[in-house]
C-alpha cells in the first residue's frame, strides 16, 4: 500500500480529487466506484469546480456507488441517490444513465444483490474504486463480520454504524437498519482504490486497518492485500499509526 500524507482534510480531498480527476483524463470512459458519507464531499467540490472550469470531462465516465440504505427511494432526501445528485453528479457534465446505485427499493435482496453483481460486471469492473472508512473499520457497508463477504449483500447495520449516520436524520429512529452494499470481491477487483481518511475519530481503525492483522473484523484491513492501494489520510488520523507505515 501507499500513503498520502495530507496536512487536513482540504489538502486530503484535493489530493483524493487530483488522482480522480487524472484517472478520467487518462481513460475518459473508465469506471469510478464511488462512495458517500463527509469524507469525500471535499473531493467531489473540487472536481465540479475542474469540471466547470472545463478542465475535467465526465460525459464519458461512468459510476457504480459502494451502497444504498434499504427501504429509501432514490428521491428520499437521506438516500445516497439523492446524495450523489445533490453533491456530485448535479453538476458535472455526466451522463445520468452511466451513474449507478443499488436500488433501496427492492425488497427481494437475492434479485437485487445479483442485479447489481451484473452492473459492475456487464461494465467490465471497476477502474478506480474511492472509499472512506467508518469508525468500526467497514469500507462500504461491509461490517465487521466473522467472514469476508464476497459479492453485494444486504447488511444489518451495527449500532455504531446507525449511531455514526443518525447525524444526517432528523432522529436516530430514522436511520434504516439495512443497507445494500458491494461486496468485498468487487470493491477488492478495483484495478485501483483510493482511500481518504481524515480526523482523530478514524485514528482507531486506520491503525487497526493497516497496521493489524488481515481479519474480517477490520474490514478495511483487507486492503493490505490490494496490489494498488493508497491511503490518503490526514495526520489526525495518522496519529496512532505514527511511522509503522
Ligand atoms: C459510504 C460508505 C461508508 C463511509 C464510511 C465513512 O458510501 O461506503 O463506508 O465511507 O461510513 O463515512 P464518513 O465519510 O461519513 O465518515
Amino acid at each position: 500500500m501507499r500513503l498520502i500524507r495530507a496536512k487536513d482534510y482540504q489538502d486530503a480531498s484535493r489530493k483524493v480529487a487530483n488522482i480522480i480527476s487524472a484517472q478520467v483524463i487518462l481513460k475518459p470512459d473508465c469506471v469510478l466506484g464511488l462512495a458517500t458519507g463527509s469524507s469525500p464531499l471535499g473531493a467531489y467540490s473540487q472536481l465540479i469546480q475542474w469540471c466547470e472550469k472545463g478542465d475535467v470531462d465526465f460525459s464519458k465516465t461512468k459510476t457504480v456507488n459502494l451502497d444504498e440504505y434499504v427501504g429509501l427511494a432514490a428521491d428520499h432526501d437521506q438516500s445516497y441517490a439523492y446524495f450523489m445528485h445533490h453533491n456530485f453528479f448535479a453538476h458535472i457534465n455526466i451522463d445520468p444513465n452511466n451513474t449507478n446505485l443499488p436500488n433501496g427499493t427492492e425488497a427481494d435482496a437475492a434479485k437485487e444483490c445479483s442485479r447489481y453483481d451484473k452492473v459492475i460486471r456487464d461494465l467490465g469492473g471497476v477502474d478506480l474504486q474511492l472509499l472512506g472508512i467508518g469508525a468500526n473499520g467497514h469500507i462500504g457497508f461491509n461490517e465487521p463480520a466473522d467472514a469476508f463477504s464476497t459479492g453485494t449483500n444486504r447488511v444489518d447495520l451495527t449500532a455504531s454504524t446507525i449511531d455514526a449516520n443518525s447525524r444526517f436524520f432528523e432522529n436516530k429512529d430514522l436511520v434504516p437498519h439495512q443497507a445494500y452494499t458491494m461486496g468485498m470481491m468487487a470493491i477488492m477487483q478495483a484495478e485501483r482504490i483510493v482511500m481518504i481518511a481524515t480526523g482523530a475519530n478514524k485514528a482507531q481503525a486506520v491503525y487497526d486497518a493497516f497496521c493489524g492483522p488481515v481479519t474480517p473484523q477490520v474490514p478495511a484491513s483487507i486492503l493490505q492485500l490490494h496490489p494498488d492501494f493508497a491511503l490518503v489520510a490526514d495526520e489526525a488520523a495518522l496519529s496512532l499509526v505514527g511511522d509503522k507505515l
